[in-house]
């Protein structure tokens, strides 16, 4: 059976020249960067290249990078540590409720240490209103976070009006930019950012390796204490091949993204009105321009989500309902109740994210068995009436 990856919003496979890059660090040039001899020296070399790649990717300097472990510990570095760095001048936070869970779970946890959080709604497409942020500010506001585009529905957040306000008034502003870095182009100065999260897997490098960038001069507390590396930022001897293959990733990235991205333009479009003009009572959820290229998500009165991937599995589709990292749960994700869809309706999601290797003729294979799965649920489900 042919297999077909649509879920690329959830990871991505490493691109061979990728691999490539990583083998040199995991085979001959395994030194600790640290180390003052020629293996430590040549390991060091190639940590700050990487640095710099990912610098260039998002037009930052290259001191501005902290490597992490992922998107979820560059979330957490940059909020608790904003928050415990800043704490004195006031205790008020402000996020959305679409946020990943690495961002909504971080904010949690800081309510419990006595920190007040106010959580923004969002509209029908899942944006946040710039006016709604505004009335939301406070004398004692330190810190914004607000993700550039939500890993569910794919939609792009009005990012840079935002970071405009935060400057202004002297509020620290973070963006979890995992879904967008290496896949839009991302420029923290014109999004007006202090800090930006960002995850290797997510544009075809590996699992595990992400980095935090933070504007310099702007302090916050590290939450991992040890050896200094990273500037004191993030302590532990870093993981080099990782580093360099997020490094290289960040620049096949840069030099293919245009290409890419006319592709999964057309793809997604097609995808897109496929969908609603073959399946009876399909929406689409999510902006419908300002979204991640070839990023389709939908609901389906009267179809359980579930069941629609294992039926697309079986046939050798890859998808995912709501996010991966919720999945599993039986609660409808908060961000499609957040955009206003009934538990019912939200139940029935499927998000198909395309990739750089997927063709036209995946779209078509798709389209000729989601109807035929669509219809078969409803015909089982005591809910869905025509
Ligand atoms: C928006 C968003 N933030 C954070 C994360 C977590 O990133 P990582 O898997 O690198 O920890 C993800 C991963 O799905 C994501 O989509």
């Amino acid at each position: 059976m042919q297999r077909t990856y649509m879920d690329h919003s959830a990871t991505t496979p490493v691109h061979p020249d990728v691999v490539k890059e990583m083998l040199t660090v995991l085979t001959d040039n395994f030194g600790n960067p640290s180390s003052i001899h020629g293996f430590g020296r040549s390991a060091r070399e190639a940590v700050e290249q990487a640095r710099s790649q990912v610098a260039d990717l998002i037009g930052a300097k290259s001191e501005e990078i902290i490597f992490t472990s992922g998107g979820t510990e560059a979330d957490n570095l940059a909020i608790i540590g904003a928050a415990y760095a800043h704490r004195d001048r006031g205790r008020h936070l402000i996020t959305s409720k679409i946020e990943h869970h690495a961002v909504l779970d971080t904010f949690k946890f800081l309510e419990r240490q006595g920190f007040e959080v106010s959580f923004l709604p969002v509209d029908q497409y899942g944006q946040v209103s710039p006016e709604l942020f505004k009335e939301a500010i406070r004398d004692d506001t330190i810190l914004v976070s607000l993700m550039h585009a939500n890993n569910e529905v794919g939609t792009i957040q009005p990012i840079a009006e935002i970071g405009r306000m935060t400057r202004e008034r002297g509020i620290l502003f973070h963006t979890d930019a995992v879904q967008t870095v290496g896949r839009i182009p991302v420029d923290v100065s014109s999004l007006g950012v202090d800090m930006l999260s960002l995850s290797a897997h997510k544009f075809y490098g590996p699992k595990g390796i992400g980095a935090l960038y933070l504007r310099r001069r702007v302090k916050i507390q590290p939450l991992v204490h040890g050896g200094g590396q990273e500037r004191k930022w993030r302590s532990g001897t870093e993981n080099v091949p990782g580093i360099v293959g997020l490094g290289k990733a960040a620049e096949l990235a840069r030099d293919e993204m245009p290409q890419r991205n006319a592709k999964l333009t057309e793809l997604g479009r097609t995808l897109a009105q496929r969908i609603t003009s073959e399946i009876p009572d399909s929406i689409l959820t999510g902006h419908p321009e300002q979204r991640i290229p070839g990023h389709v998500s939908a609901c389906f009165a009267g179809v359980e989500g579930e069941s629609m991937l294992i039926r697309l599995d079986m046939v050798g589709f890859a998808a995912s309902s709501g996010s991966a990292c919720t999945s599993g749960a039986l609660e409808p994700s908060h961000v499609l109740l957040a955009l206003g869809l009934s538990h019912e309706v939200a139940h029935g999601s499927l998000r198909l994210s395309l990739g750089k290797d997927n063709t036209m003729e995946d779209v078509d294979r798709l389209m000729q068995v989601l109807p035929e799965i669509v219809s078969g649920l409803r015909a089982m489900s005591p809910l869905y009436k025509k």
